[in-house]
């Protein structure tokens, strides 16, 4: 069929935990075309989690390639598309020959525990001998999750990293720089992405030298830090070739952006792997006291300001559903889910923490492990997967909370905005607005995180400025919240308890 298009046409690259997608958007968010291909997580010891660099590059390109042959029997050529942006999984750590341009090893994904016991050695060389030492710095604590312990790791255990440092060719790379590097030849990250590393400096906005020192991080390795809005490099070959990629996020930040969060007090809530809520505080970085982390939320083009969030990371999210398919094959699909939850009235007292890789917000423990309790001889597949659903609507209702109290209560979230896969299930939106007694609004276009990559690009593309994007308003289906706030304090505190009995598992 011939597609009748008026608006200018904008790519998006969405490299995620889950999969790997290429989406064309007009300019009015409507979708053109799109493709999107599951992505392996590799598990090589429990707490252990890898992704392979080529097969993150190689299912991108294969996305374009779909997606523009998609677009051709549309009637139009993929030159038309003006810019592209790129979302991408934050923290992971990627290291490569700048020589061969090839991976010196699988990448350390962003779940990943392997550096529980380093992470600990770390603190204590601290002079507080506090995890959240560096926090005024760099806005986070030590931790595993962020990518300079990952990086620090692979420095003294891979051989081939060491050697390929030693020849001077080495580069490390978050998701966002390894795809820059493969499309364009050029190795850069953006603010969002830099804050992710625990090496950036909120207040120079540039690499660490404390930081640095402390990880003992040599910075030639490291990409050049660019803002999230501006031309990087141009594809250098494949159905794109010219076309400039010209706007770079992480992809919790590109949700923000994508929902339109662009004042002070607006937050939006991400269900992808893990569940991300971020709340934007305008151009103050407010160091939270609540577990939450200080993270850059855009800067859209290089003279424009940088505007921060405030950060709850959940590491419960999608990967929830499909451990129950993959692992306990209560499920073959992950729309399935709705109609299971749907044949029980409750969970019938189950609860279910399902921290494979421990706890981020506010808990920040490695250590914790999944566990399932409240199991009767009454117990049964459609209670254990309405828990697992439960549990992802308790732990965004703690980062609420927590958000809340960081802003010292100025900021009421009364409507949160939320997006990603879980969204397309009702039964989970419903359950998340009477757990947080809040409204829940889901937008239209649930591809959010690429629409807000692909808003970059056309700024950064200067095709288009920030107040066009300002003013529109997404389509979005609205769930309140019923349910008697009574009940709502009480399963709160039975979930609080429920996650006091995960931690420490491994300590
Ligand atoms: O911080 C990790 C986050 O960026 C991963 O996002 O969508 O792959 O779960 P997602």
């Amino acid at each position: 069929r011939k597609y009748q298009r008026k608006k200018m046409l904008i790519g998006a690259i969405d490299q995620g935990t889950s999969s790997s997608r290429f989406l064309v958007f007009e300019d009015n968010g409507d979708l053109v075309a799109s493709h999107q291909i599951e992505v392996r997580q590799l598990f090589p010891h429990p707490g252990w989690v890898e992704m392979d660099p080529i097969e993150l590059i190689n299912t991108v390109t294969e996305c374009i390639d779909m997606t523009c042959e998609k677009l051709r029997n549309f009637g139009i050529s993929p030159s038309e598309i003006q810019s592209v942006g790129i979302a991408n999984q934050r923290e992971t750590t990627v290291v490569w020959d700048r020589d061969s341009g090839q991976p010196l090893c699988n990448a350390i994904v962003w779940l990943d525990t392997r550096t529980s016991q380093l992470a600990q050695e770390y603190i204590d060389k601290t002079d507080t001998k506090s995890k959240d030492s560096f926090k005024s710095v760099a806005g986070l604590p030590i931790h595993p999750y962020f990518s300079a312990l990952k990086l620090r790791w692979l420095l003294d255990n891979v051989p081939a990293v060491r050697e390929c440092r030693e020849r001077g060719s080495l580069m490390f790379g978050t998701v966002d720089s390894w795809l820059m590097f493969k499309l364009t030849g050029v190795h850069c990250t953006d603010v969002t992405n830099a804050s992710r590393t625990l090496l950036f400096d909120l207040a120079t906005r540039s690499w660490s030298t404390e930081l640095c020192n402390f990880f003992q991080i040599p910075t030639n390795i490291l990409p050049e830090i660019r803002s999230s809005a501006e031309i990087y490099g141009h594809f250098i070959e494949g159905p794109l070739e010219g076309t400039p990629i010209a706007g770079c996020l992480g992809d919790q930040q590109a949700a923000l952006v994508g929902h339109g969060c662009w004042s002070l007090g607006d937050a939006k809530t991400t269900y992808g792997t893990g569940t991300f809520m971020l709340c934007n505080t305008g151009e103050k970085a407010i160091v939270s006291k609540n577990g939450l982390l200080t993270t850059v939320a855009f800067q859209l083009g290089s003279e424009s300001p940088m505007c921060f969030a405030l950060e709850g990371s959940g590491s419960i999210g999608g990967n929830v559903v499909r451990f129950l398919r993959d692992n306990f094959k209560f499920i073959k699909e992950a729309s399935e889910m709705e109609g299971i939850c749907r044949t029980v009235e409750d969970t019938d007292g189950v609860f279910f923490v399902p921290c494979f890789t421990g706890l981020y917000t506010p808990q920040w423990d490695p250590t914790a492990r999944g566990i399932i309790v409240g199991l009767t001889q009454c117990t049964t597949i459609a209670h254990i997967c309405l828990a697992a659903l439960r549990a992802v609507a308790f732990q965004c209702t703690e980062m609420l909370e927590a958000i809340e109290h960081d802003m010292e209560n100025t900021t009421k979230i009364n409507t949160l905005k939320a997006d990603g896969g879980m969204t397309a299930n009702t039964l989970f939106n419903e359950l998340q607005a009477e757990i947080a007694g809040r409204k829940i609004e889901t937008p239209r276009n649930t591809e959010i995180s690429a629409w807000g990559a692909a808003i970059a690009a056309a700024i950064g593309a200067r095709l288009i400025s920030i107040a066009d994007f300002g003013t529109r308003q997404a389509k979005f289906a609205r769930f309140e919240p019923k349910g008697d706030s009574l009940v709502r304090e009480v399963e709160m505190a039975r979930w609080k308890d429920a996650v006091r009995r995960a931690q420490n598992w491994q300590k």
